[in-house]
């Protein structure tokens, strides 16, 4: 029996999450359920009924609601057991879950452990002197010999992640925001209080947590200096600053100690039935990804595949990457997917709206559990947030950047506000899309060509086909190679899907030797079809092809 438990772990675990799909919820852009212009808990109870029956996922991913400054969206926490107030109430998260619960969905939270606001009583107490009882909660180290920060570490957000205390003459260090001290998660307080955090949370019924930057949490103990890059490494689908990409970050994060530290999470979290923590971890070489689920697979439920996000958008590539993917995982492990999240550009922006509704059954028939971002089922694009409007804290720093264009509200109707919010829009958290018409919820839920029809069809196929949830997948490699096309096939007992990707301009020929019929294309009037030998694809094209055994040929016409 576990230490840590005070109940047994259930050990016929239902898995549930394996044959989930996660919703993204971003409270403050979500739903206003008072009327001041901001997403709250009462907003999200209100949507339940849209992402169970509208919509058709399984688990809703809240978002950071706690007591917070929020400088960053709510990352910066100054009370880790309360609801920030412009939120909620602990009675309404009480009552989200209930809600929740009563229509299946499972309910997912933030856990933050790698930093605070600068505003919680646990810094303001390390901060006040050298000798103070949690003055170890925090990483504080002396100014290098001859001055300066202690070494060269850069930050997410900009900048050095080192800041001087003109009081105490050390530096603190923040890996993020300077408000956002990172805690020292050596010392062995600072553990048992989070897990502490952690308890309150799956006390109150919650079903799982989404741990941010969990490679983080262990830095090297010598605080060595990161390698410089002689070519900045820059992203094109993150958002992070350009200081960032100037070092190999090696030191800063991801210390080979971090997966005692998740572990131990992982024990709290196994003492409740059913939970499940995710790991949102930085895009890294399979190999190391693969770690994050421990060998006994005791360690991550599930880490973020983070790569596919930031691989370049071609069929050859992404068929590689999940290939490797599924080469490095554990035996029995299993990853949570996505294609987008509220730090990265939306997908129709990045990829445009026609591969978007490619991604999206891509995205819903890989192995692996989908993870959507509020509003891509709608095709939500960025748009550019006025300098005094934005939110991110992120973007004031020098040279920095705004992630507020990707979080704009989800637009439930083409009426005020989008249906967001009853308040005065200059006091909107952020503002509405402005093609606000095309991309409701209200316009696309009648019209069977929209993008939201789309996302609807994929998951209720999904919901009633084994093998897209669970089936062992397979490369289905053409006879003439061809960059534009990726299939693949999922299968369990005598069920076979297809699924076959166009990414590019053209007509492509793909041949399905067994036949079958396309019970998905992101091209209207195409369902339904038969295919004989020939699977034609149009431009933009993806499809779900009800078949038996396959192997197929692909040709450009
Ligand atoms: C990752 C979160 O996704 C991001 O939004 C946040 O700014 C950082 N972690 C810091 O908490
Ligand atoms: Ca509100």
């Amino acid at each position: 029996m576990n230490m840590y438990c005070r109940t047994t772990a259930d050990a016929e675990s239902s898995l549930w999450w394996q044959r989930a799909v996660i919703y993204e919820n971003h409270l403050p852009s979500f739903r206003d359920g008072n009327g001041d212009g901001i997403g709250d808990l009462v907003g999200l109870t209100m949507s339940l009924d849209y992402l169970s029956d509208a919509l058709g996922v399984d688990a809703v991913w809240v978002g950071p609601f706690y007591r917070s400054p929020l400088l960053d969206q709510g990352y910066d926490i100054s009370d880790h057991c309360d609801v920030e107030p412009v939120f909620g109430t602990m009675a309404d998260f009480d009552r989200l879950i209930v809600e929740a619960h009563l229509r299946s969905i499972r309910v997912i939270v933030d856990f933050v452990p790698n930093h605070t606001s600068d505003q919680h009583p646990w810094f303001v107490e390390s901060r006040s002197s050298r000798s103070n009882a949690h003055r170890d909660w925090y990483v504080w180290r002396d100014p290098a010999v001859g001055g300066g920060p202690p070494n060269n570490w850069t930050s997410e957000a900009g900048g050095s992640v080192w800041e001087l205390d003109d009081l105490t003459g050390q530096y603190y260090l923040h890996s993020h925001l300077i408000e956002q001290p990172d805690l020292n998660w050596r010392n062995a307080e600072v553990r048992g209080a989070m897990l502490d955090v952690l308890r309150f949370w799956l006390d109150r019924g919650a079903d799982g947590v989404r741990i941010d930057v969990a490679h983080m949490l262990m830095k090297d103990p010598e605080f060595r200096d990161n390698p410089v890059r002689e070519i900045p490494e820059v992203n094109e689908y993150d958002l992070q600053h350009a200081d960032f990409a100037t070092q190999h970050h090696i030191n800063d994060r991801g210390h080979r100690d971090v997966f005692d530290v998740l572990r131990e999470i992982r024990r709290v979290v196994d003492c409740y039935p059913d939970r499940i923590c995710i790991g949102e971890i930085e895009g890294m070489p399979w190999a190391d990804w693969a770690k994050y689920f421990g060998e006994q697979l005791d360690v991550l439920h599930m880490p973020f595949a983070f790569r596919l996000i930031e691989t370049p958008w071609q069929a050859g590539a992404l068929a590689d990457e999940v290939d490797a993917m599924l080469d490095a995982a554990p035996a029995d492990a299993w990853a949570v997917l996505a294609l987008g999240n509220h730090d990265r550009p939306r997908l129709a922006s990045r990829l445009g709206q026609a591969q978007a509704r490619v991604a999206a059954i891509m995205l819903l028939t890989l192995p692996g559990t989908p993870t959507l971002l509020y509003g891509d089922e709608l095709g939500l694009e960025d748009q550019p947030v006025p300098a005094e409007r934005q939110r991110d804290r992120f973007a004031r720093m020098v040279g920095g950047v705004s992630r507020d264009p990707t979080r704009t509200p989800m637009p439930w109707t083409s009426g005020r506000n989008g249906g967001f919010s009853e308040a005065d829009e200059r006091l909107l958290w952020l503002p509405i899309s402005k093609r606000l018409t095309e991309v409701a919820v209200s316009t696309q839920i009648e019209d069977d060509s929209s993008s939201l029809a789309l996302y609807r069809r994929v998951l209720a196929l999904r919901r009633r086909s084994p093998a897209l949830t669970s089936g062992a997948y397979r490369r289905l490699v053409p006879v003439t190679p061809n960059e534009d096309v990726w299939v693949y096939e999922r299968g369990v007992g005598e069920e076979r899907k297809v699924v076959a990707l166009n990414f590019g301009q053209r007509w492509q020929r793909t041949e399905v030797i067994t036949g079958g019929e396309v019970v998905v294309s992101t091209v209207l009037g195409r369902e339904g079809r038969a295919v004989a030998e020939r699977l034609e694809l149009a431009p933009n094209e993806a499809v779900i092809v009800n078949t038996g055994a396959a192997h197929h040929r692909t040709e450009s016409k």
